[in-house]
């Protein structure tokens, strides 16, 4: 039942893809936020370039559209070398990592997205890869078959994923550096709608200068803390202010333009409001298993740990105990709802999951 959503941070289609491509930032210095992992970055980027070596691999984790594969193609360019992507899904036999790996020349940069995905066969495959820059084939099979060791040219591996539990242990320690990337403050998705507004030829100062920074900042704080969602937005209230407010960019047309798209005032759409509808009038607030949400929505589980969840827990409206999801005191207040005495009797709010 996945339907279109507004909020949603995965790409909606090629168009946009198209468009979020003339926004992507193409160097550190453009990247807006994440100021830990760029310093992180920048000084091991500095030291290899010195060193004349490949880029440690790099494993980003962290919810859809928060910039995974903007870095990595930062990174290829910082570095001067090539970016090849491919993702988990796309990687199905040895053979098709064998390709991918022997095309690599020195110093570049393979983007593994999605790489809690990848088999535990093509896993095994990738390690010497990663660790020796050698990769391990048979030739043949039965009486003939012949082990053969092929040398690769030192490449630097960067494997983004929403879903940094699943991925295994051994994979998980054969990268040098180990990133959450964070929802983005307020702040930061100002300065990045700023940007993108300026590279889209939105005039903000139409009216006078105070109403675009005010439209700007609206928008901000209904991304749910995410880039894409941030550039999304911003364009379907270019298009609204261009076809009902005569390009007119202010607080008001901002109100308007989310509101047609069933975007409330903390960002939160259509299936945000389902998930927590259900939560209070099914389950009285919980806690129940997000299998059972799932169920009564007619939805994926894991789109809803994925894309729903991440941000209601940001926002404390939601808390993942042991027995399993539960509104917090907040989301009750937000929805007019009283949570049942227990819930603010027993600890279950502070015995979050591990
Ligand atoms: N730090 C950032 N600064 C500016 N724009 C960003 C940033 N991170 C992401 N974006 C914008 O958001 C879009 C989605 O980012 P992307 O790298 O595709 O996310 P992910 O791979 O994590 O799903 C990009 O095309 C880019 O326009
Ligand atoms: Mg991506």
């Amino acid at each position: 039942m996945a339907k279109h959503r507004i909020i949603s941070a995965e790409p909606e289609n090629e168009t946009e893809e198209h468009f979020n491509q003339s926004l992507r930032p193409t160097t550190l210095d453009d990247y807006v936020g994440q100021r830990k992992l760029l310093e992180k970055l920048s000084i091991t980027l500095t030291a290899v370039k010195q060193r004349n070596e490949p880029m440690e691999h790099v494993l980003l984790h962290g919810p859809p559209g928060l910039g995974k594969t903007t870095l990595a193609h930062i990174i290829a360019k910082e570095m001067g070398t090539h970016l090849t992507v491919t993702s988990g899904p796309a990687l199905v036999r040895p053979t098709d990592l064998v390709g991918t790996l022997t095309k690599l020349q020195s110093g570049d940069v393979l983007f593994v997205d999605e790489i809690h995905r990848l088999s535990a066969v093509v896993e095994e495959y990738l390690y010497p890869a990663m660790e020796d820059f050698k990769i391990d084939i048979t030739l043949d099979s039965g009486l003939h078959a012949k082990n053969l060791t092929l040398p690769l040219k030192p490449f630097c591996l960067i494997g983004a994923t929403t879903r940094a539990g699943l991925l295994s242990g051994p994979m998980r320690s054969r990268f040098g550096i180990v990133h959450n990337i964070e929802f983005y403050s307020d702040p930061d998705l100002l300065t990045l709608l700023r940007r993108s507004a300026s590279l889209m030829d939105m005039d903000l100062n139409q009216n006078n200068a105070t109403s675009g920074a005010e439209a700007l900042k609206a928008i901000s704080k209904r991304c749910r803390g995410t880039p894409r969602i941030a550039n999304r937005l911003l364009r379907r209230v270019r298009d609204y202010s261009q076809v009902r407010a005569d390009n007119r960019l202010a607080l008001d047309v901002v109100h308007q333009a989310l509101k047609l798209e069933g975007v409330d005032d903390l960002g939160l759409d259509e299936l945000d409001r389902k998930y927590l509808n259900v939560l209070r009038d099914i389950y009285q607030g919980g806690p129940v298993g997000l299998e059972a949400i799932a169920a009564t929505l007619g939805e994926d589980a894991g789109t809803l740990e994925d894309v729903v969840e991440p941000y209601l827990l940001q926002i404390g409206f939601l808390a993942r105990t042991r027995k399993g999801r539960q509104l917090t005191p907040q989301a009750a207040t937000h929805l007019g709802f009283t949570l049942p005495a227990r819930h603010t009797q027993e600890n279950d709010l502070f015995d979050t999951e591990t």
